[in-house]
């Protein structure tokens, strides 16, 4: 046998092994088996140069078209395994419509919340933020709350376990009002601030509590401030949110950071629609000089006025809901129509 009847079988060997090769790596493995620096193919054009001088131009001629139909032939299986490799592994229905993605929308209580921060954004006032765990300086002391005050019990309040002698108890806050501390620390005034955020207590949910709920806290501590600035502000923020037929009542209430306190009550037809003529809606007042002193305000020279009130409340007012826990159900259908 010479070199020039090699070629052909050789080349016949070696497509034949490329067709066949199953997967994509195999294909390359076969490729390296032929064409590669030790390859079989490769061993043939090195013998090319051991040809008697008259034979040589014939056998690599042939060589030659050989190793361009190999390359061609590896190039067209590739493209064969590449293309079966992509292909979905089961049948597949391509006239089947595509998947949707649902669209999602903004939960109505941060629709509410949105919406009244952007009435006080209106007025200048920022949004503050505090933590959720809070020490009871920051929840009750420095808010001018006694010891003996019911808000402080276990039974009221989530107490965080695991505190050693020495360290402060921490607890979920009960109130947004912690907030007022912390800003009033961090910033000399004036302060004009709303703090909406999360606040937990121990109820038993039922159709007007939960255990966890939403509140907007105010503060606003300026030279001369009135109660008369408290309710104008009140008044234009419930009748952005809720119409214009709004009507706001102050009754007198007592908060120990507050002095003097009020409750806001709040009449429209949605509410004696109810059956009633006033709803409790927020607790506020003229912040206590006792708290100005704790944060290092001059009480003789500031005055200020703060506010809390309850999210889901205003929410269920103003899309006509009458069970709180809806709005934790996270039902689909529920937040659908929002
Ligand atoms: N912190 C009170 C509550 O959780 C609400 C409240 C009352 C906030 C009077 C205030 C205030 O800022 O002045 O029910």
């Amino acid at each position: 046998m010479s070199l020039l009847t090699d070629i052909e079988p050789l080349k016949q060997a070696a497509l034949a092994e490329l067709q066949a090769a199953p997967d994509l790596a195999a294909l390359e493995q076969t490729k390296g088996a032929w064409l590669g620096g030790q390859g079989k193919f490769t061993a043939l054009m090195k013998q090319l140069g051991s040809l008697p001088k008259e034979e040589k131009p014939a056998a690599g001629k042939l060589i030659n078209q050989a190793k361009v139909e190999l390359e061609a032939a590896l190039v067209s299986r590739r493209a064969e395994l590449e293309l079966k490799a992509a292909l979905p592994k089961e049948p597949t229905d391509f006239t089947l419509p595509g998947r949707r993605r649902a669209f999602g929308r903004m939960h109505p209580l941060t629709q509410v919340t949105a919406d009244i921060v952007r009435s006080f954004r209106k007025i200048g006032f920022a949004v503050a933020d505090g933590p959720e765990i809070e020490d009871e300086y920051h929840c009750f002391d420095a808010l001018n709350t006694p010891a003996d005050h019911p808000a402080r019990d276990t039974q009221d309040t989530f107490y965080l376990g695991g505190a050693t002698a020495g360290q402060k108890p921490m607890l979920l806050r009960t109130h947004t009002s912690s907030v007022q501390i912390r800003v009033m620390k961090k910033q000399p005034p004036p302060v004009r601030i709303i703090v909406p955020g999360r606040v937990y207590r121990r109820d038993n949910a039922d159709a007007t509590h939960n255990p966890t709920f939403q509140q907007i806290e105010g503060l606003y501590v300026d030279k001369n401030v009135t109660v008369g600035d408290l309710k104008g502000t009140v008044e234009f923020v419930f009748k952005e949110l809720l119409g214009d037929e709004v009507k706001v009542r102050f009754r007198p209430h007592y908060f120990s950071y507050t002095e003097p306190s009020f409750e806001i009550d709040f009449s429209s037809p949605m509410v004696r629609k109810m059956g009633k003529e006033w709803l409790e809606l927020a607790g506020c007042g003229m912040v206590h000089p006792q708290v100005f002193e704790n944060v290092g305000y001059d009480p003789e020279v500031w005055t200020g006025w703060a506010f809390g009130f309850g999210i889901e409340r205003i929410a269920m007012l103003r899309y006509e809901i009458n069970d709180i826990r809806l709005f934790y159900e996270n039902d689909v259908r529920f937040l659908r129509q929002f």
